[in-house]
């Protein structure tokens, strides 16, 4: 009887061992990343061509197929149909090599930079694509600014080397000052434009050549000993051999040698050279990518860290996607899975709202279809129907009360009044602000004064997008009113004694607002009168970004 025992409660154990050892496997093999770039330097061209190593994806014959282009990626809305902007973020997954890879499309476009910061609360590592031709651009250098804020692994990916473009040592020199990165060349082009041979792989030390008469294919993928194999001399001739050796010899005395532990703590960034175009370099980029990319990391909250590993489940919402089908007017909120099993039909808690949920069809997201899951592990990504109650950056528990940290809204660029044009439709309007300010198209300041509307938009273009899905969605009408404010910042009392903060409040009441949460915020109408006003009340702290 004692042994039976015995023997039951080991099988249990074995049991359990095993089903944490397939959870854990399951993490493992996941790696959720997002592709960064100024517009146009390729980040969608090279999103179709990993996919297509996936097999997510079958392309017809050549690249540049734009209506892969539009049915793969992020298409989900009528107005970026509309103008061909990439306005939403959407996730692509599939399968290589065994592992799960999540990517988070970015939209390009700067007016949308709010939405692409929100998901680099959702990634675990990033890839950046830089123009050969262009260098680091402006809006490269605000996203990486955010990487690095938030420690995120960066790999770089130098695109379009079918072009003449700059030289590859001036363009490492510039991914050091200008995104204050350490690189690491992994690869090295072989000519450029015109003249571009190939790429050598200093990754997995083999040569690939670029077919010289048809420019859209690898013609050769050459295994190498090492730089003084004759094959190198016989592919490339002598004179291209030499330079390389040189060029090779300069990258190995000037930089370091790759360290993944480096990399994943950010001290050093891995650089890629190809062109997604034509499909060359980007399988060494994905090969390198599976190898060394971090799986789901630990995820901070308010309370305490939390690891992928445990059991329990937790997760975010980083996204809210409306009106993803015309006909109805549904959302769709994306949660980042941080830890647990995420599994349909369970009540979770709604950390916010202290109440619980079910979701009878959650979906998970393979390249252009959506599919819906029974379970879900860290790192994916899932997709639950929300009829206007969640907003970005609400925390899902198994009843732990837990806050992930992480996702501030930024001080707007531009400012407008927002005036209701219909009478009759006022509720519809207020319904339609709120929550479209839920799913962060733009931010809402309520004036202290005389309680009237403000809206804060990174770019231009979101006035119209707000105004176009009031219209469409919620059958409202609005106009704007030009509103001269050059800056928001979330307000502080840094002193115990109320006298200066109520002093200060008293003085720039026509300047005060409260935003989305509550939180007091002062709207500047000039970088001078923020500075005048930051030297007369010392004890009032001015926070550009709404967590401090
Ligand atoms: P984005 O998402 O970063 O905005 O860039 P996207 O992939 O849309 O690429 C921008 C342009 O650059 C596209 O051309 C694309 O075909 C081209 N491109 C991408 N990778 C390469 C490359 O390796 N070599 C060359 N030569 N071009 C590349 P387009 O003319 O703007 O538009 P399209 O007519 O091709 O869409």
């Amino acid at each position: 009887m004692e042994y039976l025992k015995l023997d039951i409660k080991k099988t249990i154990l074995f049991l359990m061992f095993i089903k944490t050892m397939s959870f854990l496997k399951e993490i493992i093999k996941r790696r959720t990343f997002g592709i960064i770039s100024h517009p146009d330097a390729g980040k969608t061209t090279l999103t179709e061509k990993l996919l297509l190593f996936g097999g997510a994806i079958q392309e017809a014959g050549a690249v540049k197929s734009h209506k892969i282009k539009k049915a793969a990626t992020s298409d989900f809305m009528e107005i970026e149909r509309q103008r061909g902007i990439s306005v939403s973020t959407s996730v692509l997954a599939f399968n290589y090599k065994e592992k799960k890879i999540n990517i988070l499309d970015t939209p390009g476009h700067k007016d949308f930079a709010e939405d692409t910061f929100r998901t680099l609360t959702a990634v675990d590592s990033v890839i950046v694509v830089i123009d050969v031709a262009k260098g680091v651009e402006e809006q490269t250098e605000k996203l990486v600014e955010v990487c690095r804020m938030r420690e995120i692994p960066v790999i770089v990916f130098i695109n379009k080397l079918d072009r003449e473009g700059k030289d590859a040592f001036d363009l490492l020199d510039e991914l050091e000052q200008k995104l204050k990165f350490k690189v690491c060349p992994l690869s090295f082009p072989i000519g450029m434009g015109y003249n571009f041979q190939g790429i050598y792989n200093i990754w997995g030390n083999n040569l690939m050549l670029f077919n010289a008469d048809n420019k859209q294919r690898i013609s050769k993928s050459i295994n190498i000993n090492n730089l003084n194999d004759p094959k190198l001399v016989d592919c490339l001739g002598e004179l291209a051999s030499n330079k390389l050796l040189e060029e090779v010899e300069i990258v190995k005395e000037v930089y370091p040698n790759f360290n993944k532990e480096d990399y994943l703590s950010c001290k050093q960034q891995p650089v890629f050279f190809g062109s997604a175009l034509n499909n060359f370099g980007v399988k060494e980029l994905l090969d390198c990518f599976i190898t060394i990319a971090p799986s789901p990391r630990k995820k901070e909250s308010v309370e305490r860290i939390i690891d992928p590993s445990e059991s329990k489940f937790s997760g975010f919402i980083f996204k809210i996607h409306a009106n993803m089908d015309p006909k109805h007017r549904d959302r769709l909120a994306f949660i980042k899975i941080v830890s647990g099993k995420f599994k349909r039909n369970v009540a979770y808690h709604h950390v916010r709202m202290n109440k619980k949920f079910k979701f009878s069809s959650p979906n998970a997201f393979f390249a252009a279809k959506k599919e819906i899951v029974d379970e879900s592990f860290p790192g994916d990504i899932v997709g639950v129907h929300d009829s206007g109650n969640f907003k970005i950056g609400d925390t899902f528990s198994e009843g732990e009360h837990i806050f992930f940290k992480g996702i501030p809204s930024f001080s707007p660029e531009h400012f407008r009044y927002i005036n209701n044009l219909d009478p009759m439709k006022s509720k519809q309007l207020a319904k339609g602000i709120d929550q479209l300010m839920d799913e962060g198209v733009a931010q809402l300041f309520i004036l202290e004064m005389n309680g009237r509307k403000v809206i804060g938009t990174v770019g231009a273009l979101q006035f119209e997008v707000i105004q176009y899905r009031l219209e469409q969605e919620y059958g409202a009408k609005c106009s704007y009113e030009n509103l001269n404010i050059h800056k928001a910042c979330w307000i502080e009392s840094l002193s115990k004694k109320n006298d200066e903060f109520n002093e200060f409040k008293k003085l720039k009441n026509k300047f005060l607002a409260k935003d989305k949460n509550g939180k007091l915020v002062f709207l500047s109408d000039s970088s001078f009168s923020l500075e005048m006003t930051k030297q007369k009340f010392p004890s009032v702290k001015f926070h550009y970004k709404s967590e401090f």
